[in-house]
């Protein structure tokens, strides 16, 4: 493992001021200051959580933080995060506003390395998140590829210079699955190192293409995480090498290193 590819976390739990939380489409940006806190790699993640109605709703739910992997970190410590409210801790996060208070944890995990030539970076749905920093990073010398269900999810490629969009429904885009544009843009050019996060077919798609032409691709995995620091196993998912926690060995992971993407324990919880 090269260090090039993790940041380390200080110890513990930090409050940010949330500074923006804006509508986009599906989703939500969520703009917090982290001032003091190190600069992550991309594909790393947080764990994140409000700092007030937290633990303490209806149910007590939402009780254990939130991973998510960042999707831009500016120079001025500000980092900004994508969400869509799916359940009582991702709809908590998304009524935060400005003025209030977000906990967070990290950065955690291992990002990616960065590619020797072209890559092309493939994003699906919320999995364009750490598409972004990277694209952020790797500037011409990445070609961004994204997949969405609808228009409305489609708003998040508002957020990167010129990517190719697909959606499921072909209200933005032609009417096809990113893993259509991987295949072409292979077809034309193999000499590419492949990045890619999204839902477990997906990801098990892209690490099958890239397998079948020996092209080297890394996968940013989900699975559900409930500390976030490699002591509770509840993240493992196994490797031709092993169970590996996604919290400390990932959660992104070389495809060759999976027989799988599909592996139970993959996706969210
Ligand atoms: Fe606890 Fe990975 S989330 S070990």
């Amino acid at each position: 493992m090269s260090d090039a590819r993790r940041t380390t976390a200080p110890f513990g739990r930090r409050l940010c001021e949330v500074t923006a939380s804006e509508p986009l489409g599906a989703y939500r940006l969520i703009s917090a200051l982290d001032a003091d806190g190190p600069s992550p790699r991309p594909g790393q993640f947080y764990m994140l959580s409000s700092d007030h109605r937290w633990g303490g709703g209806a149910g007590e739910r939402p009780y254990l933080p939130r991973a998510f992997s960042y999707a831009r970190a500016r120079t001025d410590g500000t980092l900004q995060f994508l969400l869509e409210a799916i359940g009582p801790g991702t709809e908590r996060l998304a009524e935060l506003k400005p003025g209030e208070g977000l906990g967070l944890v990290g950065p955690l995990g291992i990002g990616f390395e960065a590619p020797r030539g072209r890559a092309l970076l493939v994003g699906g749905g919320i999995g364009a998140a750490p598409i972004l920093c990277l694209a952020d990073e790797l500037g011409d010398r990445g070609t961004v590829l994204l997949g969405f269900r609808t228009a409305a999810h489609a708003e998040a490629a508002l957020l990167f210079d010129d990517p190719e969009v697909v959606t499921d429904d072909g209200s933005v885009g032609r009417p096809a699955l990113v893993t259509e544009l991987l295949r072409e843009q292979l077809d034309a050019d193999p000499s590419v190192d492949v990045y890619a996060c999204g839902p477990p077919p997906m990801l098990e798609a892209v690490r099958a293409l890239c397998g079948e032409r020996e092209v080297r691709a890394q996968l940013a995995l989900e699975s559900g995480m409930a500390c976030g620091y490699g002591a509770c196993f509840g993240c493992v998912v196994p490797t031709r090498s092993g169970y590996v926690r996604l919290c400390v060995d990932g959660p992104v992971l070389e495809a060759g290193e999976l027989e799988t993407a599909l592996a139970p324990g993959t996706g969210h919880a």
